[in-house]
């Protein structure tokens, strides 16, 4: 136990107060703050007094807002209503809204087992039989980038970590160059570059009249970025929009790029899981490689594989030659040494096996069809709902229109809390749904919930 120390400037009032000794701050206090400490002593003038007082080092942290995605599970499993429903975080379940691990991941896994692979450390930039497979899987196999070695590629923490790592790249070697970011974006990007301390601002994506995309919005912003800032674009399936560039749009997004000297930065987190077809989802990215351009590449195997806990991905670098590709790999590898030392192996040697496998990989094709199956399914169902239930003439077009895990359905932040409040339908504020997390038996509920909101809170 400790005693509080006082001393004063005229006369010494002497108090003890009984303390936990985990910790002694001194405080100085003043005459107000001391008699509201003790109540029935008199004022002495100026009193100036020290204090040993309990306080955490840790007392000036304030508590965080929750994830505004992650967050929203953490609500959902909160709320005991039964008619409850997940739609926040874009992660892939059944049609009994269960988790699904899919047949490739456990057939590769027994395999490894069968293997009795070891577990010592992998190498800082990651297994070598992934990051082949992971390049080849991105740009083909036959692509000239890849035949060239112009494609500098390090395992990476899943998409995350794979972006944080191409963003300390940023800072380390092109200070000051800003990063462009779509308006509206996955929210984790703001957060990713912010801690990386790369400058960033956003151009124009969404069009809220049309539910569409703003493509001359966003010409004129990419035109508008300083020369060589990166531009950062979702190689399919934006999130959180659903809302995708049209191949034409591509070629000319990929015209004011090059002729502004930028360097095109690609989120693939959705590969074969879009459209279904794993060529298809990286025709954005190869239409750029081919051009002859510089870029980089972030990609997660979350989704597509339906490995999210085992954070995989990968972080890929295009360059103008073999020996420049070979100069920045030793880059990224200096960067990821004293941030996480290597990478894990479980979710790599899942890839690679997968990928690497005749076998396997058409099986895996035919399950990622599935899942982008039943996503289609469900869009369309949540589609046909709205326009029989909905009989005020409003067209929900735009919902057929949109591509991938998700869908944008224009809510504004009240119509969602009218959602979740009233109806227990979790999403995110931005009123964006995961149409993986919703069932065909649950459209008419939702759709129920959608017109609701819409109609009826302003
Ligand atoms: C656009 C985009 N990029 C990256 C990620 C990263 O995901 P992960 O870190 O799980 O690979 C996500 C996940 O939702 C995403 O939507």
């Amino acid at each position: 136990m400790a005693s509080a120390m006082l001393s004063t400037a005229s006369a010494a009032p002497s108090a003890s107060i009984s303390m936990n000794n985990a910790l002694k701050a001194k405080v100085k206090l003043g005459i107000g703050s001391l008699n509201s400490c003790f109540p029935n002593t008199k004022s002495f003038g100026r009193i100036s007094m020290t204090v040993a007082v309990n306080v955490s080092r840790f007392e000036g942290i304030t508590m965080a807002p929750p994830d505004p995605i992650l967050g929203v599970s953490e609500a959902f499993k909160a709320d005991n209503d039964e008619t409850k429903l997940n739609l926040g975080v874009g992660a892939y379940r059944t049609e009994e809204l269960q988790p699904y691990v899919l047949n490739v991941v456990k057939k590769a896994e027994k395999l490894m087992l069968e293997k009795g692979e070891n577990k010592e450390y992998l190498p800082i930039e990651g297994l070598a039989a992934f990051n082949k497979v992971t390049a080849e899987l991105l740009f083909g196999a036959d692509g000239p980038v890849i035949k060239q070695q112009k494609v500098a590629t390090v395992q990476g923490l899943s998409g995350t970590g794979s972006l944080r790592l191409a963003a300390a790249l940023i800072e380390r070697y092109f200070p000051g160059a800003k990063v462009l970011i779509s308006s509206p974006s996955w929210g984790n990007h703001k957060n990713i570059f912010n801690d990386a301390r790369v400058p960033w601002s956003e151009y124009r994506y969404y069009d809220p009249k049309t539910v569409g995309l703003d493509f001359e919005g966003m010409i004129a912003d990419i035109k508008a970025a300083p020369e060589g800032s990166f531009i950062l674009l979702h190689g399919c399936a934006h999130n959180p929009t659903g809302i995708d560039p049209t191949p034409e749009h591509w070629e000319k997004i990929a015209d004011v790029i090059q002729e502004k000297n930028h360097i095109p930065f690609f989120d693939v987190a959705y590969q074969g899981f879009a459209s279904g077809s794993l060529d298809a989802d990286a025709a954005s990215v190869r239409l750029f490689a081919e051009r002859g351009m510089e870029l980089l590449v972030a990609q997660s195997y979350s989704k597509n594989l339906g490995l999210y806990a085992e954070r995989i991905g990968a972080i890929n670098v295009v360059c103008s030659s073999a020996d420049t590709a070979a100069r920045v790999k030793s880059q990224l590898k200096r960067l990821a040494r004293p941030m996480y030392s290597n990478p894990p192996i479980h979710g790599a040697r899942i890839v690679a096996n997968v990928v690497g496998d005749p076998t396997l990989f058409n099986e895996w094709k035919a399950e990622m069809e599935m899942m982008a199956g039943r996503i289609k399914n469900v869009r369309q169902k949540l589609y046909d709902s709205l326009t029989a239930k909905d009989n005020s003439g409003k067209d929900w077009s735009f919902i057929l229109e949109q591509i991938g895990m998700f869908s944008f359905t224009g809510l504004s932040k009240s119509q969602s809390d009218n959602m979740t409040n009233k109806w227990h339908v979790y999403m995110t504020k931005d009123g964006r749904i995961s149409l993986a997390g919703l069932s065909l038996a649950k459209c008419e509920y939702l759709a129920d919930a959608i017109i609701d909101s819409y109609h009826n809170v302003s």
